[in-house]
């Protein structure tokens, strides 16, 4: 499984992308409205940190409101993907989009027959939304799994994001369910280096390396 960095702050793309672990962006519309920047300055900026997939969400409700946003954004930069809800206009834009050659991720999604349609209608990736779903008590790693075995069972080469991450254990189990990329807040970036049995080794270590 892959990790993308899922945030428009650009400083915490550098920092993610500096260990070397991370190899694609997601923003969303509350990401990038956080950061109080020009939307395709931020755009622009995550696109010569990281060399692979970024991608940026459009606002519009309409097929042809999204295409045209679509059609903008692909402009800045080939690594761009245009992300788009599963709505049915969306999935008209992902179709149209598909046939221009634009890539797309498919946001929003909570079951497994969105994650099927936006598919079929020629999406690069689905975006499963893994946190949100376990807010309301339902379970977001079983969505995962059904889309992976869905996918696999059918050939479909759809990858699929595993999205709204919020602890290491959720990116540990999204990576055994199948998705082929966790996007993950820096902080759980960070969290996912913490052991308390490191911390005391390398206590340990020093300690004993400054009696010698
Ligand atoms: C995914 O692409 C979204 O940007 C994101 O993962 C949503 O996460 P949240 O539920 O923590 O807002």
């Amino acid at each position: 499984m892959k990790l993308f960095i899922d945030t428009a702050n650009t400083q915490e793309i550098r920092d993610a992308a500096s260990i070397g672990v991370i190899c694609g962006v997601t923003t969303n519309p509350t990401l990038v409205a956080k950061e109080g920047r020009d939307f395709s300055d931020v755009i622009q900026e995550i696109a010569e940190i990281v060399d692979g997939p970024i991608s940026a969400e459009v606002m519009a409700d309409d097929c042809n409101g999204m295409i045209a946003e679509a059609r903008t954004l692909s402009k800045i930069h080939p690594n761009i993907v245009i992300k788009i809800p599963v709505t049915q206009e969306g999935l008209k834009a992902v179709h149209q989009l598909a046939k221009e050659g634009i890539r797309t991720n498919v946001t929003l999604i909570f079951s497994p027959s969105q994650a099927l349609l936006a598919a079929r209608a020629g999406a690069s990736f689905v975006s499963p939304f893994v946190g949100r779903l376990n807010d309301i008590s339902n379970d977001g790693i079983t969505l995962i799994k059904t889309i992976a075995d869905i996918f696999s069972l059918h050939n479909i080469k759809t990858e699929i994001i595993a999205a709204s991450i919020r602890d290491p254990q959720s990116v540990v189990a999204c990576a055994k369910a199948g998705a082929h990329i966790a996007t993950l807040p820096y902080k759980v970036i960070q969290a996912m280096f913490v052991h308390p049995l490191t911390d005391a080794g390398i206590q340990k270590f020093k300690k004993d390396w400054n009696k010698k």
